[in-house]
């Protein structure tokens, strides 16, 4: 006897060995074909039909594939993110195929074999700065992965974001870690206040708190650093590195704020709590924007020495500061969070008060085998 089903090869004699069940039972999309795009088969190109319809509210906390048929009695993963706008930003599924298709290689598309020595001073800047990037950008990784295993399954491409994200961020301590070794410094000087804001971020006690201080607040400061990095750089080999994490930095602060404003679309009520998130992130990062260890070096690096950035007082760092405080103010608006009129960065920083107006100790050291 044969078995029936409207699928092309679902015949089967009777007294068979196989079950077959998979295949007469199953209610999928048969014969529903993706066209690739110019690309490539994409995400986006796949979303279609039951496929692209990702449930504000799964009824299930499962890893089965959203869209499989998936039987009643599969195991509660426990997931505890389980509403999509948590999550989720429009553009989520382009961020994923463009952070696929862009990655790099810190140590083959790094020029490396160019370092040439620096004038000392300029050297130890450039490994304080390349110690502080390298101490943060971990966090970015850490975050996403504290919380990727809490996040429902059927919002797998969102998921798969992070995992890029966390891809990068290792890229990214790499890099500047080669940095700081490559060309006869080393690591500068860790600070306690960067480590409270890292301890802030990884110990949020939501999805929402922490990628608001993460990926809007402080991917964003860190994206405007490495923008400004370009024009600061000593070298080509840092003009690259700059460049190449600028690229990876957009993603990560882009899903940052068009999570926020897919977040507050569906529920503009949450806007007084990720205010208040920001309240203290901000206070935070306003101490971290006045930190010697972490402003100094780049100041001294926009100067080109020591000696010019003291000339200069304040002037060098002030314009980093306020291009970067208000790219964020720009990005708070971008995701519907109007931010001026409540801003907690201190008025020293705004006001840009607080540059360099001593050299410290370690940016006046010479350093062995860098010059
Ligand atoms: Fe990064
Ligand atoms: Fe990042």
């Amino acid at each position: 006897m044969a078995v029936t089903s409207d699928r092309p090869g679902a015949e089967q004699t009777a007294g068979s060995a196989l079950d077959l069940g998979w295949l007469r039972e199953s209610s999928a999309a048969w014969g529903m074909r993706a066209e690739p795009s110019r690309v490539g088969l994409t995400l986006r190109d796949i979303a279609r039909g039951p496929y692209g319809d990702v449930p504000d509210h799964p009824p299930r906390r499962t890893m089965a594939p959203r869209g499989a048929d998936i039987p009643d009695d599969v195991p509660d993963m426990g997931y505890t993110v389980n509403e999509k706008a948590e999550v989720w930003s429009d553009n989520i599924m382009e961020l994923y195929e463009e952070a696929v298709s862009r990655q790099w290689s810190a140590t083959r598309d790094i020029p490396w074999g160019q370092l040439a020595p620096l004038d000392p001073d300029l050297e130890h800047a450039m490994c304080q700065l390349a110690t502080v990037l390298s101490e943060v950008e971990m966090v970015a990784a850490d975050f996403p992965a504290k919380w990727l295993w809490r996040i429902n399954h059927d919002f797998v491409e969102a998921k798969m974001f992070l995992c890029t994200q966390a891809m990068d961020e290792a890229r990214h301590t790499e890099v500047f870690r080669k940095r700081a070794l490559a060309n006869g410094g080393g690591l500068g000087k860790a600070t306690t206040v960067v480590e409270q804001f890292l301890k802030t971020i990884l110990d949020a006690e939501s999805y929402d708190e922490g990628s608001a201080l993460m990926h809007l607040l402080g991917e964003g400061v860190v994206l405007s650093l490495f923008r400004a990095g370009e024009m600061i750089a000593p070298s080509e080999v840092e003009k690259r590195i700059f460049r190449l994490c600028m690229q990876d930095e957009a993603r990560h602060v882009s899903y940052g704020t068009m999570h926020l404003r897919y977040r507050l679309q569906r529920d503009p009520t949450l806007a007084e709590d990720f205010h208040a998130y920001l309240d203290r992130g901000e206070e935070l990062m306003g101490v971290l924007l006045t930190t010697p260890e972490v402003v100094e070096p780049a100041t001294i690096l926009a100067a080109g020495s020591v000696d010019a950035a003291v000339a200069m007082g304040s002037a060098a760092s002030d314009v980093l500061r306020m291009q970067t405080i208000e790219e964020y103010l720009q990005r708070c608006e971008r995701a519907g969070l109007d931010r001026r009129g409540r801003m907690r960065l201190p008025a020293a920083v705004i006001a840009g008060t607080s540059g360099v107006k001593t050299v410290a100790p370690e940016a006046s050291v010479t350093v062995e085998g860098a010059s």
